[in-house]
């Protein structure tokens, strides 16, 4: 469905959504179905040579230990997430510049050897290393554009353009991967006119997957001590997204689980359809603090269980 700016803001603002999560609820029902699929993540690596204001792993940040994972423990994990059921793998760091195109490939290559769907998520490449982890079988990308609008996006991001960011998601379309992008919630600065851009940059791209999250302020960042973002926007730009974007896969985001687990369960009824589930060993996963979180310790097989025993609780057919 097409909705105008001025539309969207209006719907963000009413009074009760609950007519429009119906709405979403039944195109996702329509469209993806039952399905909710869970994706395991392995965050490798919390080097980053970016300053993004809202990230407790920007370069700035000298009180987080830094680490790398070697490409054989990212390759014996990808393999003991399959053996537990998953079926995609995706692999999230920073922009890590030490890991070159051509040592993903490697990687990819060989998890691809296991029968697993690949995602990346490092960050901006060139058209021709996009191009290199295309042909060693990745299969999604997801780079977030964060914020849609160009001058917050430059208020937080000290390097690099929205502009700079859209053309690497459009030269990622371009290159058939399974594109995602995604943005936050209750960024300082946010309005609903810049929420509505944000959700039209999603369609305008022509994104498979749109990750929307809400902000929570990490205390080693610049932005330490804002508000965290709210829930109610977050299932309310999910709805929307799942309305512009009738096929989409539409994740509920980590963040969203650390503000309210009973949230993000509900954000399975206002359109959501995916959800990831961290694999990332617990010695790295304590580093990896994009935002202040406690997240319990990682059995990677007793995790899988637990996830798809909820998700049938809520009705719905885990993948
Ligand atoms: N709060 C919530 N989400 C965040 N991200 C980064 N920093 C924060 C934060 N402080 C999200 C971004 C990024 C993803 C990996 O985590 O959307 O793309």
């Amino acid at each position: 469905m097409n909705l105008t700016k001025e539309k969207i803001v209006e719907l963000l603002s009413l009074e009760d959504f609950s007519p429009i999560y119906e709405l979403a609820d039944k195109v996702r029902k329509e469209t993806v179905g039952e399905v909710v699929h869970i994706r395991g993540i392995i965050e490798f690596s919390n080097y980053c040579r970016r300053s993004c204001t809202y990230c407790g792993l920007n370069c700035n940040n000298t009180l987080v230990e830094r680490y790398r994972m070697t490409p054989d423990e990212i390759i014996h994990l990808a393999r003991e997430a399959g053996l537990a059921g998953y079926k995609t793998i995706v692999l999230q760091s920073g922009e890590d510049p030490f890991f070159t195109a051509s040592m993903l490939g490697s990687i990819i290559e060989e998890i691809k050897k296991e029968d697993l769907s690949v995602t990346i998520s490092c960050g901006e490449f060139s058209f021709d290393e996009l191009s290199y982890l295309r042909v060693k079988g990745a299969d999604r990308y997801l780079l977030k554009h964060e914020t849609g609008n160009a001058n917050l996006y430059s208020k937080l991001h000290p390097c690099g353009t929205l502009e700079e960011r859209v053309n690497c998601l459009k030269n990622i379309k371009k290159l058939g991967f399974e594109t995602g992008s995604g943005f936050m919630i209750g960024l300082p600065g946010q309005t609903l006119e810049i929420i509505a851009e944000d959700l039209l940059l999603l369609k305008e791209i022509g994104c498979d997957m749109a990750g929307i999250g809400p902000f929570i302020a990490h205390p080693e960042t610049p932005l330490a001590g804002q508000p965290s973002g709210s829930t109610e926007m977050t299932k309310r730009a999910v709805a929307l997204a799942r309305i512009l974007m009738p096929e989409a896969n539409l994740p509920v985001t980590t963040s969203l689980g650390v503000l309210s687990q009973e949230e993000r369960n509900h954000a399975f009824l206002c359109g959501a359809n995916v959800i990831m589930k961290k694999v990332t060993p617990d010695q790295y996963k304590k580093l990896y603090e994009i935002y202040p979180s406690n997240f319990n310790i990682t059995n990677i097989k007793e995790d899988r269980k637990n996830l798809e025993k909820l998700m049938i609780e809520l009705g719905r057919i885990p993948l």
